[in-house]
């Protein structure tokens, strides 16, 4: 099918997808039209529909849901709207990306899985992490065998309180909009991408602290996790108030004969010490984006300079779509890692009390 694409939420992560869509498709690397736009404020929409030249600018997603010209739907609303977005759109038989998290709460985050599932819509989900290059590489290095068995990873995660900044909204400081704070919000990306490296998770302990005051919007997170191979990793999550500090993800891989670090979450170098290194060896970031581009099979002259952040998971959304597949991230995904932010708050309304998710 030829995805035609409409976007619900002309805000901050509304602009990187209508971009990466936009820009995909004009320079003809993915076989899809970008068609309509929905804010609530409608002289946004307009503005990226005069950007785009669209059909449709409205305030009422419904209009655009119904719309014959749209199969596909983008929903990029703050997070308490997601969910009768998508059931909306999985209902009217479209095809659904939705951005982290999917919802406030694991139930509705399970309700809009079943949604998808049940009218047969394909779905991806804004986990941004599974498509960075610099840890997709940094996953590859990782299943050398001669590394031994993975023995723990440390995960520090920190940002200034996004109500600033370039985050021009501040529905993040509302736990009845956001669901919460830190854990939620921004790392659910790191829970997943734990997984991602470290497989299934068999228990966890997490404390949560409030500095911001900011009701139920948590702005510290600490959470140990298990692994079921028997690997830890221990999280830190922090939102402060150090305003011009860029936000950043320090990621260090201990194996029993190699470690591996990497403080960028997209773009970067790896650092790295194994027994045949004799010392600290690192990957340019130019090697790691070739290298990234050999395994997602991309052209590096094309993709490197036409592509941003985001628009590499709108180019396999829409990619997978095209090519009638299931597009990856799915909310399977997401449900897991729901489970696992779920899990986390249970454990720190018990002061850390150990939660068994095996
Ligand atoms: N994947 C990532 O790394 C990433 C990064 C940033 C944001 N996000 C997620 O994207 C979502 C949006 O965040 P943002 O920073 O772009 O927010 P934002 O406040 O910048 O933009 C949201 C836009 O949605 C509009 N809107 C709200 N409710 C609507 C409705 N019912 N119908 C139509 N329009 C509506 C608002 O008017 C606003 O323009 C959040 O869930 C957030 O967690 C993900």
């Amino acid at each position: 099918m030829q995805p035609h694409v409409g976007i619900i939420g002309a805000g901050l992560i509304g602009r990187f997808h209508a971009r990466g869509v936009h820009g995909l498709t004009k320079l003809g690397l993915v076989d899809a039209r970008y068609v309509a736009v929905c804010d609530r404020e409608l002289e946004r929409a307009e503005s990226f529909a005069r950007i785009a030249d669209l059909d449709l600018a409205t305030a009422d997603p419904e209009e655009l849901i119904a719309s014959p010209s749209v199969n596909t739907i983008y929903v990029c609303t703050p997070t308490a709207e997601h969910k009768e977005l998508v059931l909306r759109a999985a209902a009217a038989g479209k095809h659904v990306f939705c951005e982290k998290p999917l919802a406030r709460t694991l139930a509705d985050a399970q309700e809009m899985y079943n949604a998808v599932q049940s009218a047969g819509v394909r779905h991806q989900v804004g986990l941004i992490m599974h498509h960075s290059p610099v840890l997709t590489v940094l996953k590859e290095l990782i299943t050398d065998p001669t590394l031994g068995r993975l023995m723990t990873i440390v995960f520090r995660d920190d940002q200034a309180f996004p109500i600033q900044g370039h985050y021009a909204s501040d529905w993040r400081g509302d736990v009845a909009i956001a669901g919460g704070g830190t854990l939620i919000e921004h790392s659910i990306h790191d829970l997943d991408l734990l997984t991602w490296f470290a497989g299934d998770v068999e228990s966890l302990q997490a404390q949560t602290r409030n500095y911001a005051g900011h009701e139920g919007v948590e702005d510290l997170a600490s959470v140990m996790l298990s692994f079921a191979s028997g690997a830890t990793a221990q999280l830190t999550s922090v939102w402060h108030d150090i305003k011009e500090r860029a936000s950043g993800r320090l990621l260090e891989v201990f194996f029993e004969r190699g470690y591996f670090a990497v403080d960028q979450d997209f773009f970067g170098s790896i650092s790295y010490e194994t027994n045949d290194t004799q010392g600290p060896t690192t990957i340019s970031d130019q090697e790691v984006r070739q290298r990234y581009f050999d395994i997602a099979g991309l052209d590096k002259d094309v993709f490197d300079q036409a592509l941003g952040k985001y628009s590499l998971e709108d180019y396999f959304f829409l990619q997978a779509l095209a090519e009638d597949r299931d597009p990856h991230p799915g909310f399977d995904v997401a449900l897991g890692a729901h489970k696992l932010v779920d899990a986390a708050y249970r454990s720190a309304a018990e002061d850390g009390r150990r939660i068994d998710l095996s």
